[in-house]
């Protein structure tokens, strides 16, 4: 049984990620928890996004609201992505579920201090959250066994600039501590969540024809997403970076190829901003701190989010 705690800037592709884990086979996981952070839309708006996705699973999971902005810099938002709600300008109405009254970031370091090595962490937004945790307490990063993160992009192949990806770009300072603090790190890039990874026209038609308020919420909520990535990247396909970041960290067979290499994250240039410099060759002569994801099975990333959608 695998225990999860997610920390999120719900818009679209989080959403799916969420879920993914919610609807993944009882017996396998436990979601104990879920922080937002501010990234693809406000704080508020994450919030209610994640409260909306919960309820609409029909689960119960509790909800902290943490930081509204990156830790020394101003916020960056994806709404040109993500729609103006997040959610592809669907306009979902508000949930009925509430958010806990404790602090996101105090509750992952009581979660964590209560249940030493017994979580794994998801991350599916700027480090901010996390961040914070590790700077009050440090011990959490020996507490935790493993954190997926979605962000970075091992192979340069940014997406919000040429050198970054979004996550690690909205919040650098903030990735460069996680990345340097000892916490078990699996980072999973940008550039394995595009090309043939994205669902193409077919995969949208078969998941539209499961006919489930799942499959009809996926495609739904990830229209301006689908729109905006035709338009702007050139790819005619859904990229789903959040979810195949939950699958890894529900299957970790569905990442095939990895190693662990020094990475580190550039925080002084404007040019490569948020870039995760990944030492493959080790001729930093540095300890190895991240486990880089290089490869997937992308049958069996589909598949495990089409479980989820039926
Ligand atoms: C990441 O940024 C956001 O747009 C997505 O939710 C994902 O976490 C991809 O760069
Ligand atoms: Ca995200």
């Amino acid at each position: 049984m695998k225990r999860i705690w997610i920390d999120t800037d719900t818009a679209s592709d989080d959403a799916v990620a969420i879920l993914m884990a919610l609807r993944w086979p009882d017996e396998e996981i436990i979601i104990e928890g879920i922080t937002t952070v501010s990234g693809n839309v406000s704080l508020e708006e994450c919030t209610r996004n994640a409260l909306y996705t919960i309820e609409l699973c029909g689960k119960q999971v509790p909800v902290y609201q943490g930081a509204g902005k990156p830790l020394v810099r101003e916020a960056v938002f994806g709404y040109f992505f993500h729609g103006p709600d997040g959610m592809g300008g669907m306009n979902y109405p508000s949930p009925k579920l509430e958010i806990e009254e404790n602090h996101a970031v105090n509750a992952l370091i009581d979660a964590i201090r209560a249940n030493p090595n017994e979580f794994i962490l998801v991350t599916l937004g700027p480090l901010t959250n996390i961040a914070l945790a590790l700077s009050i307490a440090p011990d959490l990063a020996e507490k935790i066994p493993m954190c997926y993160v979605m962000g970075g992009a091992a192979a340069t192949l940014g997406n919000i600039t040429p050198a970054a990806e979004f996550n690690i770009y909205v919040d650098p300072e903030a990735a460069k501590m996680v990345f340097h603090s000892g916490l078990p790190l699996t980072m999973v890039g940008w550039e394995l969540c595009r090309g043939e990874a994205n669902l193409d026209d077919e995969d949208i038609k078969s998941v539209l024809a499961m006919d489930t308020v799942y499959s009809k919420f996926t495609v739904d909520c990830n229209r301006q997403a689908i729109q905006t990535n035709r338009e702007w990247l050139g790819e005619p396909m859904l990229p789903l970076p959040d979810p195949i970041t939950m699958a890894i960290a529900l299957d970790s067979s569905i990442c095939t190829k990895k190693g662990k290499y020094y990475v580190t994250v550039d925080v002084e240039s404007e040019v490569t901003r948020g870039m995760t410099v990944v030492d493959e060759r080790g001729v930093l002569e540095k300890d190895a701190n991240v486990t880089v994801c290089w490869a997937i099975d992308v049958p069996r990333w589909k598949e495990a989010l089409y479980k989820t959608l039926r």
